[in-house]
């Protein structure tokens, strides 16, 4: 009985990190046709008219994971134009963890807003630039989460993490299964250099590409003791993550909700003391 259980999880384990392809593990949400899956499912691309956006959400829900994505941004003038790539359970109080580029004049650099939602609760908004031009080519975004920590990174530099700090009060995502979402859409009132620089609908349509999505993941009620077998379950940031982490916070982000005091007079949020 317990070999059994063993094996089909190990076995749905395997299944899950070995598959990545867009037809099997994703379905098209909205933009009526805007949305392709290319292929034989190793291709997705999401297109943006003045019409209307598009996205996807996975037919999975995940409850932790080591989710990797490879996205190629709309290229040339993107001012305007927002695409999302993001975790989310959902509903109210629910739990996100978000990746999400802003689209800029071809040459002017996009930047990579970041964000987590624990019981309803995100206001933790933290960005960067890039060090590379991601239009030009596929990148990796990749969210490791597991108990003890959310880290976000890119083509495997850790540019982010968001500890558990429960002990201290602070609500952590570990209980409700979340789904992979993905959008191109228009925010040209908001994306922008704050919406001054409007979007440029000549160019339409616009189109960011997806490929390579990998998921070692936990499908929801499938997965928890036995995950303890994956590294990644209890993978923390190393000493060579912290030193890449530390050198793109000092090159590359440009704001840090933990830094901004005039948003938070009466003192930071408990976990920008030890994030
Ligand atoms: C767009 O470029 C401008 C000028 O370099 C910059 O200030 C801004 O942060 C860039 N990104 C966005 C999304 O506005």
């Amino acid at each position: 009985m317990k070999i059994h259980v063993l094996l089909s999880v190990l076995l749905s384990f395997v299944a899950a990190a070995i598959c990545g392809n867009f037809n099997q593990d994703f379905d098209i949400t909205w933009g009526e046709g805007r949305a392709k899956i290319l292929d034989n499912g190793k291709l997705l691309t999401l297109s943006l008219d003045k019409a209307s956006g598009s996205g996807f959400r996975s037919k999975n829900q995940y409850l932790f994971g080591k989710i990797d994505m490879q996205i190629k941004l709309v290229p040339g003038n993107s001012a305007g134009t927002v695409t999302t790539y993001y975790l989310s359970s959902l509903g109210q109080n629910h739990d996100e963890i978000d990746f999400e580029f802003l689209g800029n004049l071809s040459g002017d650099p996009y930047i990579l807003h970041t964000n987590v939602f624990a019981l309803g609760k995100g206001n933790r908004e933290q960005q960067f630039y890039l060090w590379f031009d991601p239009t030009k080519d596929f990148h990796t975004y990749s969210i490791l989460w597991n108990p003890q920590s959310i880290i976000f990174s890119v083509d495997g530099t850790p540019i982010r993490q968001f500890k558990n700090q429960e002990s201290k009060g602070v609500s952590y995502p570990k209980s409700q299964p979340m789904w992979i979402f993905s959008s191109l859409w228009n925010a040209d009132d908001w994306a922008t250099r704050g919406g001054l620089v409007k979007t440029d609908w000549t160019k339409a349509p616009f189109t960011a590409s997806y490929a390579n999505f990998n998921a070692l993941a936990c499908t929801a009620g499938s997965c928890s003791k036995k995950s303890s077998v994956n590294s990644w379950f209890s993978q923390s940031l190393d000493i060579t993550g912290q030193e890449r982490i530390k050198w793109v916070q000092k090159n590359y982000m440009i704001y840090n909700y933990c830094t901004d005091s005039k948003r938070f007079p009466q003192g930071f949020p408990t976990e920008c003391s030890t994030a």
